[in-house]
């Protein structure tokens, strides 16, 4: 299949009047393309053109089903039927295997999510919307249902008002609760779950085991304002110290480590210094996003709804499809907790046009230049502060505004700012402006893969479509090599990392940040694990050994970690490196 097509079947979506038996065959066909982008290396830029492809296949052979009848769980589970008996009895291996040399319970486990893992439910009752109550329109199957049934209700509940950054009027979208939020996205796709069968084989239950879901769209101000999210999280802390009469340990993945951080700081502010020392055993990071990821900055400038960080491209696309353009950027700009994975550090992280630590030796290029516009005869190029810059100017303005008072992506050395900031809640998700509480006896571990080809840069070309306002511009597709400097694929220049978070923000602050007194003044222990992506081909997931930003929720070395670190091990995990991050870390003047 042509580009061109493939660019056109991404943007159009289906069309309003096709009858329900074709729709249906279209939705089927994107499910099994969401399945099919499991199968295929999740990080494959290519991704457009394979979903097409699918959609193609699929949507003449397979069978009419009615709407009625179908069932989306079972279509959905038995494509994964075949691999998940193949690899079942590795499920709680780990843990069998620790138990049995005498691993047991000793910290309570509290386990923070990453942006867009958490299920949403509904609870709404307007008349309206009244259909969809206690449903999930984030996560499992029903989400893809609420989609295709009734997309304008779907969008109308899941889109935040951009001033308030809370529910629309009449709205009422929470987090799901309990382990369940978080154990499986859809059918058969886990995300949490085998580390939670990990920890209940050496004798964890829910009795010290918590699983603190969030309502990712919200900016952390308003997680508080509205669920009183960080003040039930140190109760539970808390209450864990009380009846088991020990600290816990806090499990983050991905955007879940700056909401952890940021947990940390409020909490540092709103029940003393010695606080974070007293209640938390160990930070553990695992595939964090603490310095942002470029991912995000690309979604913001283009409207493109490329934001959604935890789950494989397949599920971008598939939204992408069914909600048009002029749908999904009101509706993702809504979403301010997003905002908190926009790259921190500035140019000392990120670089400048002539330089970027993370650059690979022997080329002319860099990763500095973050956004580059090639006309005809010219490449024009952007680093990342003034790509924020830029953002700041031409963002809607409630969108700056949320920005402004919400958020901060500097960078500081001066002690006496950084003491400023520790009371400052704007700065709270930027480990570059503010310190760690004071705690000497809290454990960080960063554990993330490496190995993964990930987005650090883009080409892009100037919205030529004068209708289309709202969009300033795209990411150019059609750019696919740079003189062998460093790979390109469909426009986006690929660094280092886990396919989803650069190798500098998943180690930099284990490896250099945290290693500055200004930053760690209680110089709390670090710990860097790293995992090589050496994935197991006959498992859709990868396997034992995936470094992939989701998959290495399931990966031998994360769930050997989080095992040993809750039962008061952590001290087995050890440094373990396999990438050039001490020598980009080295190269960062921080
Ligand atoms: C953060 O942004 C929201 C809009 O999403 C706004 O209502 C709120 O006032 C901001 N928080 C602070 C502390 O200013
Ligand atoms: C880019 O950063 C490097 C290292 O900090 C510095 O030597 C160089 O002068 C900077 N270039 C520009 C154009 O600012
Ligand atoms: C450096 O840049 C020049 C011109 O842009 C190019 O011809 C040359 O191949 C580049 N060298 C490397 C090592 O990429
Ligand atoms: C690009 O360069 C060519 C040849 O030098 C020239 O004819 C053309 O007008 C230039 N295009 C632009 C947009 O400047
Ligand atoms: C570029 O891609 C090739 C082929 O996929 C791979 O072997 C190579 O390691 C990549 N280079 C870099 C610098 O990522």
């Amino acid at each position: 299949m042509s580009d061109e097509k493939s660019k056109k079947d991404r943007t159009e979506g289906p069309k309003k009047s096709t009858v329900v038996v074709v729709t249906v065959s279209i939705v089927a066909a994107l499910l099994a393309a969401f399945i099919g982008g499991l199968l295929l290396d999740p990080s494959a830029h290519h991704f457009h053109a394979a979903i097409s492809e699918v959609v193609e296949r699929y949507s003449v052979d397979l069978p009419q089903l009615d709407m009625a009848e179908w069932n989306v769980n079972n279509y959905v589970s038995g494509l994964f039927e075949s691999s998940r008996r193949i690899f079942e009895s590795r499920d709680f291996q780990v843990g069998r295997e620790l138990a049995a040399k005498g691993y047991k319970p000793k910290h309570p486990v509290i386990l923070l999510p990453g942006l867009v893992t958490t299920g949403l439910e509904s609870w709404t009752t307007t008349e309206e919307d009244e259909s969809f109550f206690r449903q999930r329109l984030w996560g499992t199957s029903s989400m893809f249902r609420a989609i295709m049934t009734d997309k304008k209700k779907w969008i109308r509940q899941m889109t935040l008002d951009p001033v308030t950054g809370l529910d629309g009027k009449g709205i009422r979208v929470r987090a799901a609760e309990g382990l369940d939020a978080a154990s499986y996205f859809a059918a058969g796709y886990w995300v949490w779950n085998r580390i939670i069968q990990n920890l209940a084989a050496v004798g964890y239950d829910l009795d010290m085991m918590y699983l603190a879901s969030y309502d990712w769209r919200l900016s952390m101000s308003n997680l508080e304002e509205r669920d009183h999210y960080f003040s039930k999280l140190k109760d539970r802390f808390e209450q864990n110290l009380r009846i088991h009469g020990a600290k816990s340990v806090l499990v983050t993945h991905s955007m879940g480590g700056t909401v952890g951080y940021y947990f940390l700081k409020w909490v540092e502010n709103n029940a003393g210094a010695d606080w974070v020392d007293k209640h938390v055993e160990a930070l553990t990071l695992v595939a964090s996003t603490m310095l942002g990821v470029p991912k995000s900055m690309a979604a913001l400038m283009t409207g493109e709804m490329r934001e959604t960080v935890d789950v494989p491209d397949a599920l971008e696309r598939v939204l992408e499809m069914f909600l048009g353009a002029d749908e999904r950027a009101p509706l993702f700009r809504s979403w301010a907790g997003s905002a908190s994975l926009i790259p921190k550090g500035g140019e000392t992280i990120w670089g400048n046009l002539t330089w970027a630590p993370d650059d690979f030796p022997g080329t002319n290029r860099t990763f500095g230049s973050f956004f580059d516009y090639k006309t005809e005869n010219a490449t024009e190029s952007m680093d990342l502060t003034k790509s924020i810059d830029w953002l700041l100017e031409h963002a809607p303005e409630t969108y700056r505004n949320m920005l402004a008072s919400n958020y901060s992506f500097g960078f500081e050395r001066d002690p006496r700012k950084i003491a400023r900031n520790n009371k400052d809640q704007t700065k709270w998700t930027n480990p570059l402006e503010t310190s760690l509480p004071n705690a000497p006896n809290m454990k960080i571990f960063c554990i993330y893969g490496y190995g993964l080809p990930t987005e650090r840069g883009y080409y892009m070309r100037h919205n030529d479509q004068p209708e289309q306002t709202h969009r300033h511009s795209r990411i150019d597709t059609s750019v696919v090599s740079d003189e062998g400097a460093y790979n390109v694929t469909a426009g986006c220049k690929d660094g280092d990392g886990d396919g989803t978070v650069t190798l500098v923000s998943l180690g930099g602050m284990c490896t250099g940040g945290w290693k500055q007194r200004r930053y760690n003044p209680g110089n709390s222990p670090l710990t860097v694990h790293e995992i090589l992506h050496e994935p197991d081909a006959l498992d859709l997931r990868g396997g034992e050994k995936t470094g992939q930003h989701v998959d290495i929720l399931g990966s031998r070395d994360v769930n050997e970690a989080i095992v040993k670190i809750a039962t008061g091990n952590g001290d087995d995990v050890g440094d373990l490196f396999v990438s050039p991050i001490r020598e980009y870390s080295s190269r960062i003047n921080w």
